[in-house]
């Protein structure tokens, strides 16, 4: 099976602020703003909604390949990914620009300050599924530069390759046209419940229009709530899969889509696709970023058999 995941790809920094931003923030003294925060905490994490997913997927023992553009300080996230069974023959090095970065800083009170520098994630509009020499079987068009997002679509529908549709938090950069054209044709939609609602506003489209436009399924998680699969004119409930401990739940949506993705893969019932995708989500809420998790695929079998009971995931890993 060959899978490629179009996406962005990130470094986060995130500092831990060990006071209160507002006690520096005077009002009455806004007409400029100079601030500097000492930051004592800072931790670089490998991101990007592609490599997330690639690297659960990888985890699951698929080898997918990222499609997407990183920037001249890529060298040790490829060779991460590489070393975790990712493909990274389809990023693009930029070498003038650093990769898309995010950073934020987070004081005592969880007040957030953050900028996101787009960098080489820009040029992502300049890849091409008509330049891609490998054959796609399923893609999954996630959050990236928004006119490459603007452009995917339409490659994958004239190549007839099957794309899962993951706008997510790009939804409010793409307009109601580029947002429709994303979700006609679309194999599998996939958002969350907000980002939902988001989209029906901006294309204008109500719940059956949307179903109706989709291939396949319409996917809305709902966080601790699970997630809902329409599919064949039913409506599957999945549930969560209880997490040890809930350390940070970046990454959540991405380990969940790469769990899906290893379901559809092995051509199973969606049931147990979204089953997939809870668990592999669970794995992320326990761990500090979005790629720090590890587990064997049978180690994933063993628990995905504890929560689930024998099904024929499980029979077939
Ligand atoms: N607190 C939780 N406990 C258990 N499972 C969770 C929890 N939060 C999320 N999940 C799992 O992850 C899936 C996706 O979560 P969610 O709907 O929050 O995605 P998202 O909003 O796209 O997240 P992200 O912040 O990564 O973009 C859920 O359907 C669920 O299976
Ligand atoms: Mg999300």
């Amino acid at each position: 099976m060959n899978i490629v995941i179009a996406g962005s790809i990130a470094f986060d920094y995130l500092m831990s602020f060990p006071g209160d931003f507002m006690e520096h923030i005077k009002p009455g003294k806004l007409n400029k703003l100079s601030l500097s925060f000492l930051v004592d905490e800072m931790r670089k994490q490998y991101g990007g909604c592609a490599p997330n997913i690639a690297f659960t997927l990888a985890l699951l023992g698929e080898r997918p390949v990222v499609m997407g553009t990183a920037g001249q300080d890529f060298g040790d996230y490829r060779t991460w990914l590489e070393v975790h069974g990712v493909d990274t023959s389809g990023v693009r090095v930029i070498p003038e620009v650093f990769t898309a970065s995010f950073f934020v800083s987070t004081d005592r009170r969880q007040n957030q300050i953050a900028s996101f520098y787009t960098g080489a994630m820009a040029y992502a509009r300049e890849l091409s599924f008509h330049n891609l020499t490998m054959p796609v079987d399923i893609t999954i068009i996630s959050p990236n530069d928004p006119q490459a997002m603007q452009k995917y679509p339409a490659e994958c529908k004239a190549l007839g390759i099957p794309y899962i549709y993951d706008p997510s938090q790009q939804i409010v950069r793409l307009d109601g046209a580029a947002l429709r054209e994303g979700v006609e044709g679309a194999d599998i939609l996939i958002v969350n419940d907000y980002e939902y609602e988001l989209l029906k506003d901006r294309t204008g489209m109500r719940e059956a229009d949307i179903r109706a436009a989709v291939k396949r399924a319409v996917i809305v998680t709902r966080g601790e709530q699970g997630s809902f699969i329409w599919a064949g004119g039913e409506e599957i409930v999945v549930p969560v899969v209880p997490p040890q401990q809930v350390l940070d739940p970046t990454g959540v949506g991405d380990a969940y889509r790469a769990g899906l993705i290893k379901g559809l893969a092995l051509g199973l019932p969606w049931h147990i696709c979204g089953q997939i995708g809870a668990l592999a989500a669970t794995y992320v809420l326990e761990t500090h970023g979005p790629q720090a998790h590890s587990y064997t695929l049978a180690a994933f079998g063993e628990r995905y058999k504890a929560v689930f009971g024998e099904d024929t995931f499980t029979g077939i890993i």
